[in-house]
């Protein structure tokens, strides 16, 4: 194993009927607050209501912005950081899913100091604090709400960045499984790819003695190979839910690596293709993931493929080489994501041959080569992406 510091203070209250805890968890921080969320969902599914009747009579005061779009916008975050410096907000309460918990992180940190929000996202300027923060989730996916996370969209410059601080750590995450009925067919869907693919980027390392740390990933990705389409059958059974919504948390949480280092370079080309055409994250990882799979398997390292294939996929190793049941993971995580209706082509989204240009040189922008498992360069991008197209 590396050696590694872990260190998680966000306190999870999960399970049905939990709102009531919500004006004794944030009177410990203020009173006014700003109630954070998205397109509305949660004023179609009763969220909405439920959260603030459970703020009402509480001496709390709320004011509401709403708007923050899927791959969250550095103009939005702006919007809302005017908001709680004019109104002198205590505490940010965000309701939603990765979009609207990563845009709240931002909101705290650019809230707190005097620097734009964007320097400190990019890390030009240093934070001194943040405001605090709370969230009440509503989507099983990018588990934001146990990390201190966030991705950020600027449209100006074209750059989907990934950030993170010590500062960006939830006081607390509410997650009720109920909250999550409403999430439609497609989204559940690229919820579990998402959760599938966090543990993917964790599976694939080179750590030494990491047993635990892969017995962990591979029970979650097979629990979820077992709920995905009995969720997508039933929408609204609270066990399935309730599985799909612990996973997220665990699967990016940090406790999948303690100890090893995982890849990452899958979410590096995705968000330098959201950077360029705004697809959903997890409709371009579902894309992604199996050809860099494909284009990084080697001699070197089919051992971990063949790894994942045979304790995740029950692919038979019998009679067959190494290489051969690498790649019949691969087709099997593949076929699985199709069955779950999950997108195979970056053309689904009408992205061109072109764009791809530019999505490559945007993936190598930062530094000349990334992904940890084996280094990708502009070429690797640009390969990865015209297999994906
Ligand atoms: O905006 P509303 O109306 O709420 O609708 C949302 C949105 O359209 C909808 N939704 C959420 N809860 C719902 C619901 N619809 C019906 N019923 C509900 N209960 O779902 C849509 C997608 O929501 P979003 O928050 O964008 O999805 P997700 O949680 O997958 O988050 C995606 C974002 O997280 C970032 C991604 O880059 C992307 O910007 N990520 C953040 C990570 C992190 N902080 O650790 C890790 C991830 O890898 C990911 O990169
Ligand atoms: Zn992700």
């Amino acid at each position: 194993m590396e050696n590694f510091t872990f260190q998680n203070p966000v306190k999870l209250i999960f399970g049905k009927d939990q709102l009531g805890a919500l004006p004794n968890e944030i009177s410990k921080y203020g009173n006014k607050i700003l109630l954070l969320y998205g397109g509305g969902s949660i004023k179609k599914n009763g969220v909405y209501d439920r959260i603030m009747e459970s703020l009402a009579g509480d001496n709390l005061e709320t004011i509401e912005l709403s708007g923050v779009e899927p791959n969250p916008k550095l103009s939005t975050i702006k919007r809302a950081v005017d908001v709680c410096k004019s109104e002198n907000i205590d505490f940010i309460l965000a309701v939603g899913g990765g979009s609207v918990i990563d845009a709240a992180k931002a909101v705290a940190i650019g809230a707190q100091n005097d620097a734009d929000v964007w320097d400190l996202i990019t890390k030009k300027e240093r934070p001194s604090g943040a405001l605090p923060f709370g969230t009440v989730v509503t989507l099983a996916s990018a588990g934001s709400e146990m990390n201190a996370s966030s991705v950020i969209t600027n449209w100006e410059t074209k750059e989907k960045k990934g950030w993170s601080s010590p500062f960006t750590y939830s006081k607390f995450s509410i997650l009720d499984p109920t909250f999550t009925y409403s999430v439609p067919p497609e989204q559940t869907t690229f919820g579990i790819v998402d959760i599938m693919a966090h543990v993917l980027e964790n599976y694939f390392h080179h750590s030494l003695n990491t047993p635990v740390q892969d017995g962990l990933c591979e029970t979650i990705l097979k629990d979820l190979l077992e709920t995905g389409p009995r969720l997508l059958e039933n929408p609204d059974s609270y066990a399935l839910r309730e599985t799909v919504m612990l996973n997220a948390v665990l699967a990016r949480n940090g406790m999948l690596n303690m100890g090893s280092k995982g890849d990452w370079a899958t979410h590096d080309l995705e968000h330098a293709v959201s950077a360029i055409h705004d697809i959903p994250h997890a409709g371009g990882i579902s894309i992604l993931f199996p050809n860099w799979m494909k284009h990084v398997l080697d001699e070197q390292n089919e051992a971990r493929f063949k790894q994942l294939a045979v304790n995740v996929f029950s692919v038979s190793p019998e009679g067959k080489s190494n290489h051969d049941v690498a790649l019949e993971g691969i087709e099997a995580l593949r076929n699985f994501w199709n069955l779950l209706g999950a997108p195979q082509n970056l053309s689904e989204y009408n992205l061109t041959e072109e764009e791809i240009e530019a999505i490559a040189d945007k993936s190598v922008e930062a530094k000349p080569a990334y992904g940890k498992f084996k280094k990708l360069t502009r070429h690797d991008s640009f390969q990865i992406l015209k297999a994906s197209l």
